[in-house]
């Protein structure tokens, strides 16, 4: 995924990922490496007086002397920052969260340039602009990928943030998540549960996930249902950014009633693969439905 642009303007480049040198107050990537058991006391030891010695970064002193891995710093700065992140060994969720288990990677870095423009054009504190419902016309674009990730990469920025999984059709975020069991979104809908359905994320500080919940006979009479407005205006209390997940745009018409609760939507295509002309007479029929289109995102994995 690489680029988010809109008819207007390029707007600024990707926000950097927390890289920097640990500022006064944080505890020191030794000291949290030893704490959790990756360092042992004499081999930090060891690497202060090559750091001394070479006038270097903890970091690059322990890589020189083959005492830590990218992956062990990677996870000290994460703890630094506060900033959640999984690591490797964690199989608890899908390796595709690639924001959580490679936070640091081109993926990630892209994410962050996603977000930082969609900080830019959309989302504020107005409860009117905390949604937005990522759309593609074509099946096996990177909506549902896409979404995920970006969740994540705005709860790594300290956002509230809420992921819905609007697709009653063939729903992805709970096998993505590894969630237990929950209501979801069609329990909401059928009035049978309510914002409670949507559940925390152990370990992605500040990302809640409402699963798509069991798949009902009448998805689209669902979504038109005047109670997925009322949760939207429910979740804009609680939360600061709320990501909508929908089925294709072209096989089904529950992607533009999303898009219309939500307010304002997304164009997700996939490099040789999303068709323009489909992609374009989306665009129009949301627009036409009266939704703002923020942007479009080029996903050239
Ligand atoms: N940028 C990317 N980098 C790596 N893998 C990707 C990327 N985008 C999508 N994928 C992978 O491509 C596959 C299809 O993506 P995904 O399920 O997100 O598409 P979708 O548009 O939600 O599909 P569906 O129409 O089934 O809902 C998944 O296995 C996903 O992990
Ligand atoms: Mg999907």
């Amino acid at each position: 995924m690489n680029t988010i642009t809109n008819t207007m303007a390029n707007l600024t480049p990707a926000a950097a990922p927390p890289a920097a040198a640990p500022t006064g107050g944080r505890r020191s990537i030794g000291d949290i490496l030893v704490s959790s058991g990756r360092l042992s006391a004499a081999d930090s030891e060891k690497i202060l007086q090559r750091q001394q010695q070479d006038k270097s970064q903890f970091g690059d002193a322990a890589l020189a002397l083959k005492l830590l891995t990218k992956a062990d710093i990677d996870f000290a700065l994460s703890k630094q920052f506060d900033y959640s992140y999984l690591p490797a060994q964690d199989t608890s969720r899908s390796p595709e969260l690639m924001a959580a288990y490679q936070p640091f990677s081109k993926v990630g870095e892209n994410l962050r340039a996603v977000r930082s423009q969609l900080m830019l054009r959309w989302f504020n504190t107005d409860p009117s602009r905390k949604v937005v419902a990522l759309v593609s016309p074509g099946v096996g674009e990177g909506r549902s990928f896409i979404a995920a990730n970006l969740a994540i990469v705005f709860s790594q920025q300290g956002e509230r943030t809420l992921l819905i999984d609007a697709d009653l059709r063939q729903s992805r975020q709970q096998s993505l998540f590894m969630l237990g069991k929950s209501a979801g979104l069609s329990g909401i809908l059928a009035d049978r549960a309510g914002l409670e359905a949507a559940v925390p994320v152990p370990g992605l500080k500040g990302l809640h996930v409402l699963p798509a919940g069991a798949v009902p006979p009448n998805p689209q009479e669902l979504l038109g249902r005047r109670a997925f407005h009322m949760l939207l205006q429910a979740a804009a209390e609680q939360f600061d950014v709320i990501i909508i997940d929908t089925p294709s745009g072209t096989d089904y018409a529950d992607a533009e009633i999303i898009a219309a609760q939500a307010g304002a939507a997304v164009v997700v295509t996939r490099k040789n693969q999303t068709r323009m002309p489909d992609a374009a007479l989306l665009a129009k029929r949301l627009q036409d439905s009266g939704v703002v289109l923020v942007g479009s995102i080029l996903n050239d994995d």
